[in-house]
């Protein structure tokens, strides 16, 4: 069966996401687009809202997406993060940097710090860099309510090269670590031929990965995360207007070759592995370890 004979068997049986369903319209389209403030912080606090009237009009919708492998795995490679951040932060001395690149409403940052030992984590300073405002904010919020001292956000476009010259100079060499969950499986491999005929040409993946890396210290790791192919979500982000670029570690490591992507360092290698708790959703991460 095609993916799209799926998708429509999948809509038919269940109409929950037949467009234009509560749930469609609330949750994944209020802020235009799926991976939005609003639905991290969803599955980040199980499916469960505070209004009511709300839960009461979309509940089955919230139970549903509670049980699907996807939403897990959004939480699970947010914990695979922080397990690889601890000892790579640890093993430096002194005071140090890290990014949550396209890092959404901070979870990465509190669930980072408490972590760390307090002496430790007084000296690490998180930046947060999103493009979403509604992000920014609820990030801002995060931060205030969990009273994260040293943890600040940036709204700006990664795929800008502003983002990477900020007050405090130019980012290069500046994270011992980095992550960036959810923002590669929506950037296409590189320039299509529409893009560059209508003179729309953005820099995609190669072009961004190269300036994530470029911003590593020697001896730090950078961690990107990407949805892999024929994962068993697939037909239900799709109608959730969730279309995902789906990679395998193939795929990645061409990339990473074909757009030339330097690594900061000597010695630096690249290497993909599937995240443990990732359910069968199969996310992949994409670690620098440069020593
Ligand atoms: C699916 S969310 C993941 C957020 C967070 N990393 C997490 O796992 O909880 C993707 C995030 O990437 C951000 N994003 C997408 N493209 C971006 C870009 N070009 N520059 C900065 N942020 C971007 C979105 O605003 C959104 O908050």
């Amino acid at each position: 069966m095609s993916r799209s004979q799926f998708v429509s068997v999948l809509a038919a049986e269940d109409a929950k996401f037949s467009k234009g369903s509560p749930f469609v319209d609330i949750l994944f389209q209020t802020e235009g687009y799926a991976g939005s403030a609003v639905t991290l912080e969803l599955m980040y606090r199980h499916m469960a809202v505070n209004d009511p009237r709300l839960a009461q009009r979309i509940g089955s919708h919230l139970a549903y997406c509670e049980s699907r492998p996807s939403t897990h795995a959004v939480r699970n490679r947010a914990k695979s993060a922080v397990e690889l951040a601890i000892p790579v932060v640890n093993s430096f001395l002194g005071p140090v940097d890290v990014a949550c690149y396209a890092g959404g409403t901070g979870l990465f940052a509190s669930m980072l710090l408490p972590h760390l030992n307090p002496r430790r984590a007084a000296e690490v300073h998180i930046r947060l860099f999103d493009m979403d405002p509604c992000a920014v904010l609820a990030a801002q919020r995060r931060i205030r309510r969990e009273g994260l001292e040293n943890v600040t956000t940036n709204w700006t476009n990664l795929l800008s090269d502003r983002a990477f010259n900020t007050d405090s100079g130019y980012l290069r060499n500046r994270f011992v670590f980095a992550e960036c969950l959810g923002m590669f499986d929506y950037l296409p491999d590189g320039l299509t031929q529409s893009d560059i005929k209508s003179g729309r040409a953005l820099p995609a993946y190669g072009h961004a990965l190269q300036k994530l890396f470029s911003t590593i210290r020697s001896g730090g790791m950078l961690v990107v995360g990407n949805f892999a192919p024929a994962h068993p979500d697939q037909a239900y982000m799709e109608l959730g207007n969730w279309p995902l670029i789906l990679r395998n570690e193939e795929e990645m490591e061409r990339l990473v070759h074909e757009f030339g992507v330097l690594l900061p360092y000597r010695g630096d290698t690249v290497a993909f592995e599937r995240v443990e708790g990732a359910e069968d959703t199969q996310i992949l991460m994409l670690l620098s370890k440069g020593y």
